[in-house]
């Protein structure tokens, strides 16, 4: 199964790519389509089409390429923005409706697994969060009173599930975790099952129109009535890309030496905090644990990221082995809570789901409900809520925005010069540079073999610079998240286009 980096998931391993049914272009308008086919869009879909919407899924790559295929799969409704920071920016009635729409996406995980018959290892889990100084535990304390409030089910614990000092912890019933790309598959089984049409490699490239819109894509013009971007941040420019800022997390499924799994999800309050679970596949018990969030671009050297992981595991666990590392890319929202309705700016049967921050797999499913009742013209207490167009008022966006725009300067300050294409052949093989050459900018990779990869580092959203991920073997923007291969093609919107290839051959004969 390909993802979108150079690293190989727990999730892609003995998984081959959902190939879909060969199903040839149609002149119908579509009631609904859907551009992504990870979690939000299969989801999605599924929903729609059993409610009698005809859909179609545009997926660019293949099923699950994008962040669902690299998630570690908690399902929460113990949420990344806690509830008492949402009852402080929204009020107590707010993180209710976030409590409420959190368990009913878990329960439509349990039904559709139940009703598709998935075979993708779910089990309910208790989440523990625990505190580590008196800080952490004050704020642990305010947590606990704002998720009962909320309608949580927590209580007081004195025992966590990993060998972990710790001073305070809180248990929250009532979550769950699965087996994600397994899961995924079966989603689109049971679209496809429901009438679904599902197309692999079709890049939608442009929308026009109103009522009925007018997509040009890979794969030729198609219409639909309504439009749903479930890929991250949509495409084009948008407010949104202003309102929600890409991260990276880094990810590790480690065998360890004494069997001393944990059972239960655990959760350091760090930050970023560090998370963990079990999960059993083909047989294998496997740690799962990540960290080391930061800002897409943000970390010059992303593989380190992997070591100071491995170094802070490596204090607690007996680690046997290294099974799996990877890393995934999230957006967070400006002012906490997902962005799930219209898309503003465009017509008003276009719409958007995106800003999870790393609760994605729960927030999914609660994009699948809201969307289903918007599209199907049914009344949601969530809809003015996750409005995508909502305007609160928000501490620090001036800093939000202007963070991600500085790191291009930061960037740009570690270039690397040269007048002589020459001197290209001192970058090391598997090492990137962005290169200023003769006054033009090149992004060069020189991969295993001594070859050369050289593409134009403006991004092709809206040009800020791209920089090189290591980890992953990719270019990525620092701006709005957009990401790009060795050889500049796209992969991670919200850019349309692939980087330009520059061929440094005819560049040194020029
Ligand atoms: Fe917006 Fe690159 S993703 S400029």
């Amino acid at each position: 199964m390909k993802r979108d980096g150079a690293s190989t998931s727990l999730w892609q391993f003995s998984m081959h790519d959902y190939q879909p049914r060969e199903t040839q272009l149609s002149d119908m308008a579509y009631d609904v389509i859907i551009v992504g086919g990870g979690i939000t869009g299969l989801s999605t879909g599924l929903m729609l089409q059993k409610s009698g919407k005809q859909c179609l899924i545009a997926e660019a790559k293949s099923i699950g390429f994008g962040t669902s295929g690299g998630t570690t799969a908690h399902l929460n409704t113990a949420m990344d923005t806690p509830y008492n920071e949402i009852e402080k920016s929204f009020g107590a009635e707010a993180a209710a409706l976030v409590r409420k729409a959190a368990s009913d996406a878990i329960s439509l995980i349990r039904s559709n697994i139940s009703a598709h018959h998935i075979d993708c290892g779910f089990s309910e889990q208790q989440a523990y969060i625990y505190s580590q100084d008196d800080e952490q535990s004050q704020e642990l304390e305010k947590i606990f009173e704002a998720s009962l409030n909320a309608g949580c089910v927590v209580h007081y614990a004195d025992k966590i599930p990993v060998p972990i000092d710790f001073k305070k912890a809180v248990v929250f019933e009532g979550q769950a975790q699965f087996h994600p790309s397994k899961y995924l598959f079966g989603l689109a089984k049971a679209f496809e099952e429901a009438g679904g049409v599902i197309f692999n490699d079709c890049r939608v490239t442009s929308v026009s129109g109103n009522d009925e819109l007018e997509i040009d894509s890979s794969r030729g013009k198609m219409k639909t009535n309504a439009l749903i971007y479930a890929t991250h941040v949509p495409p084009g420019v948008n407010l949104l890309h202003f309102r929600c800022a890409p991260y990276r997390s880094y990810a590790m499924a480690i065998k360890l030496a004494d069997s001393n799994y944990p059972e239960g999800l655990a959760y350091d309050m760090y930050d970023p905090y560090h998370y963990y679970r079990t999960q059993e596949v083909d047989g294998q018990k496997y740690l799962i644990a990540g960290g080391e969030d930061h800002k897409t671009a943000h970390e010059e050297n992303t593989n380190a990221c992997f070591q100071r992981l491995e170094a802070y595991l490596s204090k607690y666990f007996a680690i046997g082995g290294i099974s799996f590392k990877w890393s995934s890319q999230y957006y967070q929202p400006v002012d906490g809570l997902p962005y799930i309705g219209h898309l503003p700016g465009n017509p008003s049967n276009v719409y958007v789901a995106t800003g999870y921050g790393g609760n994605g797999m729960t927030y999914s499913h609660v994009a699948a409900q809201l969307l289903t009742d918007i599209i199907t013209k049914k009344v949601s207490p969530l809809e003015k809520l996750f409005s995508p167009s909502r305007t609160k008022p928000v501490a620090g966006f001036n800093d939000f925005v202007k963070e991600a725009a500085d790191v291009v300067g930061t960037l740009i300050g570690k270039w690397f010069h040269s007048d002589n294409i020459d001197a290209l052949g001192e970058i090391a093989k598997g090492e990137a540079k962005v290169v200023k050459y003769e006054g033009d900018q090149l992004a060069i990779f020189k991969d295993a073999d001594g070859n050369l990869h050289a593409v134009n580092p403006a991004c092709t959203h809206i040009d800020c610079k791209v920089a090189w991920n290591n980890a992953e073997e990719s270019w990525d923007c620092p701006c709005h998240g957009s990401r790009f291969n060795i050889d500049g093609e796209m992969l991670t919107a919200p850019a349309r286009k692939d980087l330009e290839k520059i061929d440094l051959r005819k560049k040194a004969d020029e």
